[in-house]
């Protein structure tokens, strides 16, 4: 099933979610604040009040916006508040920016192929968390970020986009994130030019990306 393009029509109205720091969703907003960027970023919604990336949305003039887990009876009723802050502010993709939850068939199929999410590993390497080190103790010489659709299966979903990053003699795990970092912030706000210009197909567990459209006159 694919995105229809909105490409020729206004930006594409982004949903970020995030939980801390929000480096990623500062690199999708500084690229969305050029003008040719096919996207907008309408909101950032934390499911933290103390995440720092809040602030920094403001500070770029983004509405940002928290909604709790703890204020709801369970996650059907969470994930339904999360949506509705989304709809009201008519987010038409969400881009998951080190959101620390994961979301459900409920959420998915109201966003269906329409949630991204960046990882710091070459996928299907390393799911999960603290994956730098993981990378480090199973001794591989590359690591990176994989940008990906998310499926209610923890960073399994749809690849996107890689970038691959070597292993250097002497990393430890906050020198190899940073590392990895760099290419994320890379990484993620070029998928997000793919996706909203409608470029991005899930066929089956893969991901067709259409080439650009030359259009004669
Ligand atoms: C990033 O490493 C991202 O890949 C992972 O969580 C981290 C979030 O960092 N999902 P930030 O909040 O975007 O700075």
């Amino acid at each position: 099933m694919g995105w229809t393009t909105r490409s020729e029509a206004s930006p594409v109205k982004l949903g970020i979610l995030i939980s801390g720091r929000g480096s990623n969703m500062v690199s999708i907003a500084e690229a969305c604040a050029s003008p040719d960027f096919p996207a907008d970023v309408a909101l950032v919604l934390s499911d933290k009040p103390t995440a720092a990336g809040l602030d920094k949305a403001a500070s770029m003039g983004i509405a940002t916006a928290v909604v709790e887990p703890g204020a709801f009876a369970d996650r059907g009723e969470f994930e339904a508040a999360l949506i509705a802050t989304l709809q009201q502010h008519e987010v038409e993709g969400v881009c998951l920016a080190g959101f620390m939850r994961l979301l459900g068939g409920g959420f998915l199929a109201a966003y269906r192929d329409r949630v991204l999410n960046i990882h710091p590993s070459l996928l299907p390497a390393f799911p999960g968390l603290d994956v730098q080190q993981k990378a480090l103790d199973h001794g591989v010489r590359y690591s990176g970020c994989t940008v990906h659709f998310v499926t209610e299966e923890m960073d399994a979903g749809p690849i996107v986009l890689q970038a691959a990053v070597p292993v250097l003699g002497g990393d430890d795990a906050d020198a190899l994130a940073a590392r990895i970092l760099e290419q994320e912030h890379r990484a993620y706000p070029e998928a997000v030019r793919l996706f909203a210009e409608g470029r991005l197909h899930v066929v089956g567990r893969t991901v067709r990306i259409d080439t650009p459209r030359t259009d004669t006159v």
